[in-house]
């Protein structure tokens, strides 16, 4: 069967690398892909967003199944897009629909589905410009810091932490009166948790689930989580914190009565769930959920897995993921990713990247690189994951840094310390 990944990323490249690898996959194209796919699969070059692209390439492809990898198409609606049209309508697409996609494209949305369905998240209240004046009012029943969110997508922009009570009230106006566009028409304000956040991944067909590994990622640019947030400098699973015990408590408050709470308001959830959840004292709380996999964390996590991956999708579209089977490595995978110098502020792209014969032991997966004049050049702020595995996380950490050591750009930067605090 030939499959269409939409996406650009080291997410995406993690998916194409792991999906050829199975039997029932003859072609493997990726839309619009980059240079690291270009190598195991075919790419096209079209805008996931515009969903005529999209159906152009699945039509003129022979594309049996489509598997999103970034929100964006997922929270504008292009399940829908399939679902109601007459040619395409055959062709399942692996990720949610746009009324279940609101668990990541409406914070609003998510939090109110939290509460109705009795999940651990922090207490929150939502306003928009008729309720400005109750925000002040909610901002001062809680203890700083503030957390503020605007309701819709923001390009990973959207939520911030202050420390004063003025600037939280100047932030709620700023967001009210357009700073993230439409984005910011609601926005929620809740309470700070304090404590050590990890990502858990789940893969459904509606009715039952599988747990994918879990991974923590490493957002902020600067050494022992310092400066400003980025996509994500790096990413370890598993977590060693997340033990037996810990994900007992996460599959019984969190994941099944996620699954519960979908069902009983009708929502078919079909693709991943990526549970955004931060560890109070050992109770897990979720901060956010997300309609899809995460990058970095999806490759740390997706070279762990060692069943078919294709066989589990095929279960999401089928609806009998129940019967599938998921078979995970119990070694350690560390991703650390390597960046344009300036990221996340300012960066030059079009550098040539040196040395990707060299590493062993590992895998490179692309994030930000395209191919041009026949080399392989910079495309992005993040530029590579280098992946490796490990009977301990050090192990684990050792090859990869290594790895890493053997691949240079003009101006790269990574963080040293992935891992650093586990
Ligand atoms: P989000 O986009 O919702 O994942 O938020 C971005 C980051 O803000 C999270 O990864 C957390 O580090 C932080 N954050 C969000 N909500 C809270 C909260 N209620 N308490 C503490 N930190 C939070
Ligand atoms: N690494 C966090 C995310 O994918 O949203």
């Amino acid at each position: 069967m030939n499959i269409l990944i939409l996406g650009s990323g080291g997410r995406e490249h993690a998916l194409a690398w792991k999906l050829a690898q199975s039997k029932k996959v003859s072609s493997v194209f990726i839309g619009p892909g980059n240079a690291g796919t270009a190598a195991i699969g075919i790419n096209i070059p079209l805008n996931p967003e515009n969903f005529e692209e999209v159906k152009k390439a699945v039509l003129e492809n022979k594309i049996k199944m489509v598997i999103v990898g970034p929100e964006a198409p997922l929270v504008t609606g292009i399940h829908d897009f399939f679902i109601n049209d007459k040619i395409l309508k055959n062709i399942p697409v692996i990720g949610p629909d746009k009324s279940a996609a609101r668990l990541e494209g409406s914070k609003d949305f998510a939090k109110a589905f939290l509460t109705r369905h009795k999940i651990p998240t922090a207490l929150y209240k939502s306003f928009d410009k008729s309720t400005v004046k109750e925000a002040s009012v909610f901002l001062k029943t809680l203890n700083p810091p503030y957390v503020i969110k605007a309701d819709g997508l923001a390009a990973g922009k959207g939520v911030l932490i202050v420390n004063d009570l003025l600037d939280a009230e100047n932030e709620v106006n700023a967001m009210l009166a357009g700073k993230f566009g439409s984005a910011g028409q609601k926005v929620v304000i809740e309470q700070f948790l304090k404590g050590i956040e990890l990502s858990v991944f789940i893969i459904t067909d509606g009715s039952s689930y599988k747990l994918l590994p879990e991974a923590k990622d490493y957002k902020k640019i600067g050494a022992g989580d310092t400066g400003l947030n980025t996509g994500g400098m790096g990413a370890v699973s598993p977590v060693p914190f997340a033990d037996t015990g810990f994900m007992k408590k996460v599959s019984e408050r969190i994941i099944d009565p996620t699954i519960k709470g979908l069902s009983e308001e009708g929502i078919l959830y079909k693709g991943f769930i990526f549970f955004g959840l931060i560890n109070v004292n050992g109770d897990p709380y979720v901060i956010e959920y997300n309609a899809r996999l995460g990058d970095p964390e999806s490759e740390a996590i997706i070279p762990r897995i060692k069943s078919d991956l294709f066989e589990l999708i095929e279960g999401v579209a089928e609806g009998n993921l129940a019967e599938k089977n998921l078979e995970i490595d119990d070694r350690f995978v560390t991703t650390i990713m390597l960046a344009s110098g300036g990221y996340p502020g300012h960066y030059e792209k079009g550098k040539e990247i040196f040395g990707l014969w060299l590493p062993r032991d590992c895998v490179v997966f692309h994030a930000g690189t395209k191919m041009s004049d026949n080399k392989i050049v910079t495309s992005g702020g993040r530029v590579l994951a280098v992946s490796a595995w490990g009977k301990t996380m050090n192990e684990a950490l050792v090859s990869s840094y290594r790895n890493a050591s053997l691949l240079s750009f003009e101006d790269m930067y990574y963080r040293m310390d992935i891992g650093f605090d586990l």
